[in-house]
């Protein structure tokens, strides 16, 4: 069919946003099925950076782009977020992006409440980003959610009003917070609602329009795999399943749209925010990765926790993803490493199991078994080709591919945008 669906492979920030700005130059469109503002992606384009939270990667180059209905839309951060790209000289007008008329919207209630219940949690806290998303899709779901066609109706806007504010105000309640100040949230609404209203339509017509007319589609998935709220490490996960079944429905189209599912995967692994993490490093080999790696979030600034690639996550992620091939990114992280692990298996209550259980307890008491691998001596960093590859290089990587039972399509190797070989083209399926 010619689609591509890029997803993420791990817990998220594994360098989607730079493969899917490279991969744009292929598609006719791009688009974002679930998640928010939560996720951060970095472009570096020459000596230009641009970061990116709700906006489809391809808008840096002008691919039109589409936010699906199966995003949660915070129209202040959307606008936001057009203005600081404009800045660059990125202009975004309604001819290169689509909103979905049927996307819930992301409101400051939803912001107060995702605080409020990470501040009282202590220790059992999630670590969100607190932009609201959790709160959001509870609304979706719970039917009580103002949508971004509500924002071309707000003089009939009371009633959802009523049924969205009592919910929140008991809510409230319980965090002996004040009642929602509805004239107010009425009133941001019907100053934010010029802005975004221009970009509305009923999307799933004009995706409907490029399948027919054969245009290629490119899926651009948020978060990772063990973040999506039935596959990931539950209950510190996102709250949108971030896996590739999703493009139908957070997009508005059939099941086979998706077409070659691309997992991105980070050459080593970084979680921010709580949760296990089996093969974390917390000593000066999580601490070399996190510097080497500049593994800082991109959304909330924190630092990423680090360690080991572990193959029993993925080889998961890419079955419960129904992964086609994988970018293996960020490889020349791991140069001047003198040896390499890799973890293979997990070893429980004294037996060795090849995948990752479902409660959290025992997610937290698995203890990896590694397999150790030489480094490689000399320079991944900007290879633009296999032959630039040292030979060990080559052979961690085919390494990964027999480990995780998935064949590498692209492989990256700095944050700049050309610095990528390609090993199969996607959009060829
Ligand atoms: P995303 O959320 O999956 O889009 O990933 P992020 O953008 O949050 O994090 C990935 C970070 O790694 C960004 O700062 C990228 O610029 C950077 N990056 C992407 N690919 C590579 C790579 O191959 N090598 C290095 N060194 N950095 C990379
Ligand atoms: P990108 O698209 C990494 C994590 C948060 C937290 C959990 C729940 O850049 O890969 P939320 O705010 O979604 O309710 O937080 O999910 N998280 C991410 N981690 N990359 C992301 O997005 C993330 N989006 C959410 O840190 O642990
Ligand atoms: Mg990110």
């Amino acid at each position: 069919m010619g689609n591509v669906t890029v997803i993420g492979a791990q817990w998220g920030d594994e360098g989607k946003g730079k493969i899917v700005d490279w991969l744009a130059s292929r598609a006719d469109v791009v688009v974002r099925f679930q998640g928010g503002h939560n996720a951060g992606h970095t472009l570096v384009v020459g000596d230009q950076t641009y970061k990116l939270s709700l906006l489809p990667s391809g808008i840096v180059r002008g691919t039109p782009s589409v936010i699906g209905n199966g995003v949660v839309l915070d129209p202040w951060a959307l606008k936001a977020e057009i203005e600081r790209i404009a800045a660059q000289g990125v202009e975004v007008t309604p001819d290169v992006l689509m909103i979905a008329d049927n996307c819930p919207l992301i409101l400051p209630i939803h912001r107060d409440l995702d605080a409020l219940r990470e501040d009282a949690s202590g220790a059992g806290k999630i670590g969100t980003t607190r932009r609201g998303i959790g709160p959001a899709y509870e609304d979706k779901v719970g039917r009580r959610a103002i949508r971004v066609c509500d924002l071309a109706k707000l003089d009939d806007v009371a009633p959802l009003l009523d049924r969205l504010c009592a919910h929140h105000d008991a809510l409230r309640a319980g965090f002996n917070e004040p009642p929602i100040d509805r004239e107010r949230l009425l009133s941001d609404l019907r100053e934010i609602a010029g802005f975004v209203l221009p970009y509305a339509r009923p999307v799933w017509r004009d995706l409907d329009q490029a399948l027919q007319q054969g245009r290629k589609m490119l899926f651009e998935g948020a978060q990772g795999v063990l973040l999506d709220v039935d596959h990931g490490t539950y209950p510190f996960v996102t709250s949108s399943n971030t896996v590739a079944g999703t493009t139908g429905s957070g997009a508005g189209m059939g099941p086979r749209a998706a077409g070659f599912v691309l997992g991105i995967v980070k050459a080593y692994t970084t979680r921010v925010g709580s949760g296990p993490f089996p093969t974390e490093q917390e000593n000066e080999v999580g601490q070399r990765l996190g510097e080497r790696g500049h593994e800082f979030g991109t959304v909330t600034g924190r630092s990423r926790r680090c360690g080991w690639f572990d193959a029993v996550l993925v080889r998961q992620a890419a079955a419960v993803s129904g992964v086609t091939g994988i970018a293996l990114t960020k490889l020349d992280v791991l140069d001047g490493f003198e040896t390499i692990r890799i973890c293979t298996g997990y070893r429980l209550d004294g037996e060795i199991i090849d995948y990752l259980p479902a409660h959290a307890a025992d997610q937290a008491r698995v203890e990896p078994v590694y397999e150790e691998i030489e480094g490689w001596p000399g320079s991944t960093q900007g290879a633009r080709s296999w032959a630039e590859l040292p030979a060990r290089a080559i052979k961690y990587v085919r390494r990964i591919e027999e480990l995780i039972r998935c064949p590498v399509a692209l492989v990256s190797t700095s944050p700049q945008r050309d610095d990528t070989i390609l090993v199969r083209d996607p959009f060829a399926g």
